[in-house]
């Protein structure tokens, strides 16, 4: 079992104080030119005193990617002072700083793109949403590039490491599921053909790292393990995914899930293992695996220590109490586990995303 509270080090050398990692969390709280506002700034350093490692809010790689109202952009070098506000106000807490890099596909608002134009896979529409445009060859090879050039930008605004984005249903995942990617190329179709954006994407992330970095720099890379349409991704197709992303000498892989503990829906293999324990088959001490989902408190972290993963991220918890790694590493059964809603302020919580966390069911006493 690993010791939340210890000291970690990647095989890169970077070191992190304790394992655990506040999971990446969008805020909708940046300006309306893309960067990033003071109460988002405040919201991280509100938070970076505790944690060995923030990920941050995704920032969309190319102006198209742009997936929510408020989000801050890595799109283009003017944004460079705005993203490393973000990072100093991360490493003044004493946490390292991961960006997060994504593209939203199909699930961008077309209100916010040039054009009003969203672009996917294929043309299969997110429900509710505009049908996107499949991209041509050409493009995809430039957003590829576009992931690298955030890469680059990250590097210059001081950021430890970035976090490529392949969960949650944006680009990435769009092009590795067979109910979103219908293409007839070599984009689409086999398995093989599915993986080749996203792998295509890691080995440009790396090459803009080894090019540009001066210091060991963290390339994570973030996935979901399954999709509930009869078509889409299945735990034996995440095995393959993750296979061949363990081989690609990443920093870390990063699970995404609502509940740590859940087991596969569609696998062919020990269906009462969790995917947490299937992937750490799967990945056999190669790389780092964080495990997210559900951990509030200090005995639920325990429990979830004791699955084999390598780091532990807490998402809400972090909103309901900033000092969770303070107070449980003081060994204090009393953490709260519901936010408390008269406390937006003392929170440290932007408005827009005090707003959102109002919709049901996205986090405890609300
Ligand atoms: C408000 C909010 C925003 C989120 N934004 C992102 C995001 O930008 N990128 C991402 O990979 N996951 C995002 N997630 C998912 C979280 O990283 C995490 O996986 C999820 O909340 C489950 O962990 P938790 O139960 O500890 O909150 C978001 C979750 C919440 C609640």
């Amino acid at each position: 079992m690993m010791n939340l509270f210890e000291s970690y080090t990647f095989s890169n050398g970077i070191s992190l104080k304790n394992r655990v990692v506040m999971a990446p969390m969008t805020n909708y709280s940046s300006n309306a030119d893309g960067t990033v506002s003071d109460s988002e700034v405040a919201y991280y350093a509100r938070r970076s005193k505790g944690v060995g490692l923030v990920v941050t809010a995704c920032t969309h790689v190319t102006e198209n990617g742009k997936g929510f109202p408020g989000q801050f952009a890595g799109f283009s070098d003017q944004f460079i002072p705005s993203l490393k506000r973000v990072a100093d106000a991360i490493h003044e807490g004493g946490a390292k700083a991961v960006l997060q890099i994504y593209h939203g596909g199909r699930r961008s608002i077309p209100e916010e793109v040039p054009n009003g134009e969203i672009v996917s896979a294929s043309d299969v529409a997110f429900p509710g949403n505009a049908t996107p445009r499949p991209l041509t060859i050409e493009e995809i090879k430039e957003i590829v590039k576009a992931y690298g050039e955030t890469t680059r930008r990250a590097i210059e605004a001081g950021y430890d490491g970035v976090e490529i984005h392949g969960a949650n249903t944006y680009l990435l995942q769009q092009f590795f599921s067979g109910y979103t990617n219908r293409r007839t190329d070599e984009y689409g179709g086999s398995l093989e053909n599915r993986m080749r954006f996203p792998l295509e994407v890691v080995d440009e992330v790396k090459k803009a790292a080894e090019k540009y970095a001066k210091e060991p720099f963290i390339v994570g890379y973030r996935f979901s393990p399954e999709e509930e349409e009869e078509t889409g991704i299945t735990m034996d197709q995440t095995v393959k995914l993750i296979d061949a992303l363990a081989g690609k000498e990443l920093t870390y892989l990063h699970v995404s899930q609502g509940e740590f503990f859940t087991k596969p829906h569609r696998f062919s293999g020990d269906k009462n293992k969790t995917r947490v324990e299937i992937l750490l088959d799967t990945i056999h001490g190669r790389t780092p695996l964080i495990g997210v989902g559900s951990i509030y408190s200090l005995e639920d972290a325990e429990k979830a220590s004791e699955s084999g993963i390598d780091l532990l991220a807490l998402g809400r918890e972090l909103l309901i109490e900033p000092d969770w790694v303070q107070k449980a590493e003081a060994g204090d059964h009393n953490i709260p586990t519901k936010i408390d809603k008269s406390k937006q302020k003392e929170l440290v919580i932007p408005d827009p995303m005090w707003k959102m966390l109002h919709r049901p069911g996205w986090i405890p006493g609300m």
